[in-house]
């Protein structure tokens, strides 16, 4: 389906996962830190649209993530990820084109379409129907800093990610993010075994914190702890093994966290809004998936 909308006319298309370097300069332009492994898994465990110029210039994406139910948790969801439009080609329409496309196909689904906003894409989605769900900072840290001794709290355990780890881990993470997503944590164990840790008290998994390499930074996160100073032992252990610059994604309702990172060097760059579409709920139940307190930081933006 071709269409003008104030520009060029442009074709819609699923997007092809062969098409990295497409992908790559529209995640690139918007200096957005996504690497190949990341388009590579989202269009593999997820959907995504495109639209194209007749040259075939890669102008706008969108992407989905379904997650599946956990045990208990209710319905599934999906994560809405990737809405980009190269900068010139912005204001006429395209990431509402492909935003609709994306709900239409979740809403056969059954799925409830979640994401976190920036500040550019926010009164996109407030348009198509979405409300605000809580705040998020990324905060970001440039190499070199160095780390403060912070003592590991007595009777907690910093190891390493082994394969055993992983009921635990599964467990504590299920209804920290309100929904299974295995796959990814699995992926990202994977890219990243330096940054995998999990904190042991008793020999039972009571947080962990995972991580990948990106275009200009390393993402911390997903982190999930049962308390702020797990969450920081877990900090420091994933950034002992991270030179370079760092980018973490917290809640605003983890002050523990948010001043450990001001203590280790973080900044903070820019706000995002966690939000969700509510289709025809009664407002007083809107609420997204999963609990802020023990997410202490996420995954990532794009990846919930
Ligand atoms: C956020 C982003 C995806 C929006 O893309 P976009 O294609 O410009 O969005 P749309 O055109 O659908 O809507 C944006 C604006 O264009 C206007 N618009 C929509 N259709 C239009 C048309 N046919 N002609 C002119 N303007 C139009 C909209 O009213 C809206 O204006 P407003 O927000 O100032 O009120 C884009 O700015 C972007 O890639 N930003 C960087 C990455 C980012 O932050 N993505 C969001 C991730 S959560």
């Amino acid at each position: 389906m071709a269409a003008t909308e104030g520009g060029p006319a442009v074709l819609a298309h699923p997007l092809d996962p062969t098409r990295l370097d497409a992908l790559l300069a529209l995640s690139g332009a918007a200096g957005w830190n996504q690497d190949a492994d990341d388009w590579t898994h989202m269009l593999s465990v997820g959907r995504g649209w495109g639209l194209s110029q007749a040259d075939g210039t890669l102008v706008a994406s969108t992407v989905v993530l379904p997650y599946g139910p956990a045990d208990g948790l209710g319905g599934g969801f999906a994560w809405v990820s990737m809405v980009l439009v190269l900068p010139q080609c912005r204001g006429r329409g395209h990431a509402s084109r492909l935003l609709r496309e994306a709900l239409g196909w979740l809403s056969a689904r059954g799925l409830v379409p979640v994401l976190d906003a920036t500040p550019a894409g926010h009164p996109v989605y407030r348009r198509e129907g979405f409300v605000d769900a809580w705040g998020l900072a990324r905060h970001a840290r440039d190499g070199g800093t160095p780390l403060p001794d912070a003592a590991v709290p007595e009777g907690l355990r910093i190891e390493p990610l082994r394969e055993g780890h992983w009921p635990g881990l599964r467990a504590l993470d299920a209804p920290a993010f309100g929904g299974d997503r295995t796959a990814l944590l699995r992926a990202l164990g994977q890219r990243a075994p330096r940054l995998a840790h999990v904190a042991l008290h008793d020999g039972r998994v009571t947080g962990y914190v995972l991580g990948r390499p990106g275009r200009g930074a390393t993402q911390l996160g997903p982190l999930v702890a049962a308390d702020a100073a797990t969450g920081i032992a877990l900090l420091d252990a994933a950034l002992a093994a991270t030179p370079g610059r760092v980018l973490a994604d917290t809640p605003d309702t983890q002050g523990a966290m948010h001043a450990a990172l001001h203590a280790r060097g973080f900044a903070v760059q820019r706000p995002f809004t966690r939000m969700l579409y509510p289709d025809d709920a009664p407002a007083a139940s809107i609420r997204a998936p999963g609990d802020p307190s023990t997410l202490r930081l996420i995954a990532g933006p794009e990846l919930g």
